[in-house]
């Protein structure tokens, strides 16, 4: 049988997440895939680190082309987190024409036009299910499930660690910082956790559901963006008098080929799905013009849930490999002129 050699840039929650599901299914995949699956070197910023799991001698490295410049490798994971060096790290994988899977929404955010085109170029495979609500296959079934529909209205929970906060806040009084705490000990915040807590994390997810959704042209800037960190223990207790509940809510609504789409924490009335939505659990709410509404669930953060969705894109790629032009998964749809509606 085959191996497929990868080389992950990352080991943190959802690298080692990565490891223990492929150490848990490895047979199930091998006769799935009909290949065998070896990561074969770890990027991480500190060898001396202790971790939960040790991958075993000369496995990790801190030099990128260790993985990068190894031809034998032929797919590299992204799963290291930031912006500059996961950018500068994939376009150097792409370049030498090795597939990449990232669960990295801030990179795409920012630069998924540019990567997915160099992926294009080169005749790669660049994906990213694992980047907006983790364990959900969301990106998948909008970008082939609902191709038939035109897709009016995306709405969700797409954050874990402010939703986990939020349920500490209304469920157990547990002050803002302690629940910030027990989110990133559970492994669920970013590693800066300002993204989560201000919104920046929804909003890129925002922007990657209105582009593949709306099949839009991205422009994360544009996204109105408001986030929990002025939520107090008195504004939760006020809304559950009024029979509501507080939920950080990314909207994406698209009409006559104008978007509106914004974050912000949203007063939810106690019997909306929505409101049911806990701990790090997401939630999406669709609305296309065949299927009408659907409501995708599930664990948005944490290990294996998201390792889930990296090494089902792992799968995906062997399942293409002896094809000669591999699916495009492109984020540049500015041709279709849709532009992002002005919240002023
Ligand atoms: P994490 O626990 O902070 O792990 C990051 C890993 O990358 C660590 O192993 C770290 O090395 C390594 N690293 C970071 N910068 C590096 C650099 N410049 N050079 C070499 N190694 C570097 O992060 P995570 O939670 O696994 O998240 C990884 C990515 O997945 C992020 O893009 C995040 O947004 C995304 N994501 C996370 C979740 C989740 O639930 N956590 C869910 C979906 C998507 P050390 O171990 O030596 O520090
Ligand atoms: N920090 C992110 C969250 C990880 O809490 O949702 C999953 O993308």
């Amino acid at each position: 049988m085959e191996n497929i050699k990868i080389g992950l840039l990352g080991f943190g929650t959802v690298g080692q997440g990565v490891w223990k599901v492929l150490e848990k299914n490895h047979i199930a995949f091998e006769n799935q895939a009909g290949f065998t699956f070896e990561i074969s070197k770890v990027l991480v910023s500190d060898l001396g680190k202790e971790r939960e799991i040790n991958p075993g001698e000369g496995i990790l490295t801190m030099d990128p082309d260790e993985i990068l410049e190894d031809d034998s490798i032929h797919i590299v994971v992204e799963l290291m987190g930031g912006t500059d060096g996961a950018k500068k790290y994939v376009e150097k994988a792409l370049e030498k024409k090795k597939h990449v899977v990232t669960a990295n929404k801030a990179l795409l955010a920012l630069y998924g036009k540019e990567l997915t085109a160099t992926a294009l170029k080169k005749g790669v495979q660049f994906r990213y299910e694992a980047s907006v609500a983790g364990g959900i296959p969301i990106l998948h079934s909008i970008r082939e499930s609902l191709t038939a529909n035109r897709i009016k209205r995306i709405m969700g929970i797409v954050n874990g660690t402010t939703n986990y906060i939020l349920t500490k806040m209304s469920r157990e009084g547990v002050l803002f910082e302690d629940a910030l705490e027990e989110a990133q000990r559970k492994g669920y915040a970013e590693a800066d956790p300002t993204a989560d807590v201000d919104g920046y994390d929804a909003a890129h997810k925002l922007a990657l559901l209105a582009a593949l959704g709306f099949k839009s042209g991205i422009d994360f800037q544009q996204v109105y963006r408001e986030g929990i960190r002025k939520m107090t223990p008195t504004d939760i207790e006020f809304a559950e008098e009024l029979g509501f509940v507080v939920k950080l809510l990314a909207i994406g609504m698209e009409e006559d080929g104008k978007m509106e789409l914004r974050v912000h924490p949203t007063f939810i009335e106690k019997e909306h799905p929505l409101a049911a939505v806990n701990d790090a659990f997401n939630a999406v709410f669709v609305e296309g013009n065949a299927v009408g509404e659907l409501m995708f669930y599930g664990k948005g953060a944490g290990d294996l849930p998201t390792a889930s969705a990296v090494m089902g894109d792992i799968l995906s790629i062997a399942s293409h490999w002896n094809h000669s032009s591999p699916p495009s998964y492109q984020l540049d749809f500015s041709e279709t002129g849709k532009n992002i509606k002005s919240m002023d």
